[in-house]
C-alpha cells in the first residue's frame, strides 16, 4: 500500500495523483487533507511518515506547494528518506541510489502529467544496494547521533 497525503497547496494533485495511480492498480491509501482549507504540512506529513514508519505502508507521496516544506518535515522522522522531485532522473535516482521512502511533489509547480511520471518512475525503480546501502547506513548513523 502507498500512503499519500499533502496541505492544501498539494491537495488538488494529490487527488489527480491518487486517480491516476489507482488507475494502474496501485493501491493507495489517503491520509487527507481531503479539501483547500488552509492547513500546516508538518501536521500533514507526520501521518504519512508514521505509515512508512510502522510498515503499515511500503512507502508514501507526500506534496505542499513546492514540496520543500513537507519534505523538511518528514525527513525529521527516524527513519524516513524523502526526496522532493521534480525530474524523472532524479525520481529514478531516488529509488535506485537514496532508498527514498517517501516521495515529495510540488502541486505548484509541477504539471499533472510530470508529476504521474515521476511518481511511476520511483515507484518502478529497484535499489541498488550496495555502496548506496553503506551510505544510507551512515546518514542512519547521524540520525542516531543527534
Ligand atoms: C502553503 O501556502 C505553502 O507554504 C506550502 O504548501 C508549501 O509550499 C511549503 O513549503
Amino acid at each position: 500500500m502507498i500512503a499519500i497525503g499533502s496541505d492544501h497547496g498539494g491537495f488538488e494533485l494529490k487527488e489527480h495523483l491518487k486517480k491516476h495511480l489507482e488507475g494502474a492498480g496501485v493501491e493507495v491509501k489517503d491520509y487527507g487533507v481531503f479539501n483547500e482549507e488552509s492547513v500546516d504540512y508538518p501536521d500533514r506529513a507526520e501521518p504519512v511518515c508514521r505509515a512508512v514508519q510502522s510498515g503499515e505502508a511500503e512507502r508514501g507521496i507526500l506534496l505542499c506547494g513546492t514540496g520543500i516544506g513537507i519534505s523538511i518535515a518528514a525527513n525529521k522522522f527516524d527513519g524516513i528518506r524523502a526526496a522532493l522531485c521534480s525530474d524523472v532522473y532524479s525520481a529514478l535516482m531516488a529509488k535506485q541510489h537514496n532508498n527514498a521512502n517517501i516521495l515529495c511533489l510540488g502541486g505548484r509547480v509541477t504539471g499533472r502529467e510530470l508529476a504521474f511520471m515521476i511518481a511511476d518512475t520511483w515507484l518502478n525503480a529497484e535499489f541498488l544496494g550496495g555502496r548506496h546501502a553503506e551510505r544510507i547506513g551512515k546518514i542512519h548513523d547521524i540520525e542516531k547521533n543527534q
